[in-house]
C-alpha cells in the first residue's frame, strides 16, 4: 500500500504538536517538513530547530524536503536534528553524487527532487544512487495550488526507468494531490504520496482516514 505524508506546511502551526498527533493516530505513515530560504523559492518557512522539536513528539519518520540553495551545507544537521529521510533539489545542486553520500552516511535516506519542467533523463546517472526520487507536481513554495497534469506522464515515465534499471528507488510525488486524485497518482507509479492543504484544511483526522481509505484500494 502506497505511503501518505502529510506536509506540515499547511497546519496552523501555534497548534502543530497538537495536529502532528491527530494526523499520527489516524494512520499517517510520515511526516513532510518543507523547508523553504526564501531563494530557491519565493518563501520562507521552517528550519532545523523545529525538526529538533517535532522529533521529540513523534514516532513517525521525518521526511525534510530542502528548496533551499546550496544544500549541501545543512543536509548532515538535519538528520542529525532527526530526520529520517532527506531530500534536495537537483536544480539547486552541482555535486549531486556527493550530497547523497553525505546524506546516507549521516544515516538518512536520499532523496533527489525534480521541479515539473526538469526532465526525467537528468536523472539517468544518478538514479542508482538515491532511495527516493520525489517528483514536485506543482512549482515549489507553496502549498494548495493545482496539481500539474502533465507530472502524470512523468511518474509513468520514471517508473519505466526504475524498472528498466531492476532499481529499488522509490517515488515521492509532491503537490496538488487530493483524495479525488490520488488513485491516479498512485497508478502512474507514486510510493510515497506528499498532501498538504488536502489534509490540514478542514477536518485533519477525516481528510487522513479518507486518503488512507482510497490509499488502500491500491
Ligand atoms: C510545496 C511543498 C509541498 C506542499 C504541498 O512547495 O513542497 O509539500 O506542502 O501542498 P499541497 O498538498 O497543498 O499542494
Ligand atoms: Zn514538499
Amino acid at each position: 500500500m502506497p505511503l501518505l505524508a502529510p506536509s506540515i506546511l499547511s497546519a496552523d502551526f501555534s497548534r502543530l504538536g497538537e495536529q502532528i498527533s491527530i494526523v499520527e493516530s489516524a494512520g499517517a505513515d510520515i511526516l513532510h517538513v518543507d523547508v523553504m530560504d526564501g531563494r530557491f523559492v519565493p518563501n520562507i518557512t521552517v528550519g532545523i530547530p523545529v525538526v529538533e522539536s517535532i522529533r521529540k513528539i513523534t514516532e513517525m519518520p521525518i521526511d525534510v524536503h530542502l528548496m533551499i540553495v546550496e544544500p549541501e551545507k545543512y543536509v548532515v544537521d538535519f538528520v542529525k536534528a532527526g530526520a529520517n529521510l532527506v531530500s534536495f533539489h537537483f536544480e539547486a545542486a552541482v555535486h549531486h553524487h556527493r550530497i547523497i553520500e553525505e546524506i546516507k552516511k549521516a544515516g538518512a535516506k536520499a532523496g533527489i527532487v525534480i521541479n515539473p519542467s526538469t526532465p526525467v533523463f537528468f536523472l539517468e546517472n544518478i538514479l542508482e544512487y538515491v532511495d527516493f526520487v520525489l517528483v514536485m507536481s506543482v512549482n515549489p513554495g507553496f502549498g494548495g495550488q493545482k496539481f500539474i497534469n502533465s507530472s502524470l506522464k512523468k511518474i509513468k515515465k520514471l517508473k519505466e526507468l526504475i524498472e528498466k534499471e531492476k532499481l529499488s528507488t522509490l517515488i515521492e510525488v509532491d503537490g496538488g494531490v487530493k483524495a479525488d486524485n490520488v488513485n491516479e497518482v498512485v497508478q502512474a507509479g507514486a510510493d510515497i504520496i506528499v498532501a498538504g492543504s488536502a489534509i490540514f484544511k478542514g477536518n485533519i483526522k477525516e481528510n487522513v482516514l479518507e486518503f488512507k481509505r482510497r490509499l488502500s484500494y491500491e
